[in-house]
């Protein structure tokens, strides 16, 4: 292993786009689907891993909704996230923001409170025994329609102290920000941060859609805004945070290979990047893999390496107290691993 890459394992990093149903292993999809009874579209574990191949977000969303129905029990929840964190506690993950999809379980039965609770769990667990600090963001599903956005907003209205934010997921393309222009300003009204996925797939114009209808504080991906000098301009200036999934964009083929990720375009542009795993049971890594992908196809240097890790904590929604804690932290590793 390399300087770099024995630097990048060890480091402490935060990550803040990451979906708790996109963990989901194949192993735990078949144990599930055996103790709940769901039917499956797969024999084994193999069969599992061999249907993800993605051609575009659909082709991997169509997987993750079935994948997700194994998914019944509060235990299950617990579970699921418990395996993340556990894997964030070996990868030196220190802090996370992770994303559930609550309209992905209610749609089939399952209770908002259900997830809710057996992911709270987990993560109140992992702070204890890890260290492993937390901020737990709702999404939308942008396929549906405002109306259950806003119904999906008042069973949120119970739990507020357990969700920190409120986000919009699934099928970009056909689905602009401005559809849920209305509900993200209720969800601001009752305190929620707001983030959103923009220019994954859908154009810059999105990206602009998520900062002015919606008034995000942060853009998850945010790959397309490379399309719009003027808009890379602002995001730089204005510090806003993209939070980037180079495995992702590969195996969804946003990018055709590695050496064509935006990351160090936009890193050199003053943006402030964040390297996440998004989905990584579907896309083939956790948050070290995401780094040694983008170091390796990117040709980092140890500098855009540390820059990234930095940016993983400035661009969190620690208060700034716990951000400098975080970055005093990095910085004593930093100086006595080089
Ligand atoms: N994009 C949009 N929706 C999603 C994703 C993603 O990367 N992962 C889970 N839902
Ligand atoms: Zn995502």
């Amino acid at each position: 292993m390399t300087n770099i890459a024995r630097f990048i394992d060890e480091m402490p990093k935060a990550e803040l786009h990451l979906h708790i149903e996109g963990t989901l292993e194949p192993e735990m999809m078949m144990t599930l689907a055996k103790c709940n009874d769901v039917e499956l579209a797969y024999g084994s574990v193999d069969e599992i891993r061999a249907a993800y191949q993605f051609s575009k977000l659909q082709d991997f969303l169509d997987l993750y909704y079935q994948g997700m129905s194994v998914l019944i029990t509060e235990q299950d929840f617990f579970d699921l996230t418990w395996a993340y964190l556990a894997k964030c506690a070996d990868e030196n993950v220190t802090h996370v923001e992770i994303f559930f999809d609550p309209q992905g379980h209610t749609e089939r039965g399952v209770a908002f409170s259900t997830a809710l609770n057996g992911i709270t769990k987990a993560l109140e667990q992992a702070e204890a025994e890890f260290g492993i600090s937390h901020k737990l963001i709702m999404c939308f599903l942008r396929h549906l329609s405002e109306e259950q956005a806003f119904e999906t907003l008042a069973q949120a209205m119970a739990h507020r102290d357990e969700i920190f934010g409120v986000g919009l997921d699934s099928s970009e393309l056909g689905h602009p920000p401005e559809k849920f222009e209305r509900v993200f300003k209720a969800a601001a009204e009752a305190g929620f941060v707001l983030v959103a996925h923009a220019g994954e797939e859908g154009p810059a114009e999105y990206v602009h859609g998520a900062l002015d209808s919606l008034n995000v504080a942060r853009i998850d991906h945010g790959n397309n805004a490379l399309d719009d000098p003027a808009l890379l301009e602002r995001i730089a200036s204005e510090q806003i945070a993209l939070t980037m999934c180079p495995l992702s964009n590969l195996r969804l083929c946003a990018i055709d290979k590695m050496s064509e990720h935006p990351a160090r375009a936009m890193l050199e542009a003053g943006v402030r990047v964040t390297i996440n795993s998004d989905d990584p049971s579907y896309f083939g890594g956790y948050v070290n893999a995401n780094y040694h992908a983008i170091h390796q196809g990117l040709d980092l240097s140890l500098d855009h390496i540390k820059t990234l890790a930095r940016n993983s904590y400035l661009g969190s929604f620690l208060n700034e107290t716990e951000k400098r804690a975080a970055l005093n932290n990095f910085d004593a590793y930093s100086a006595s691993a080089s």
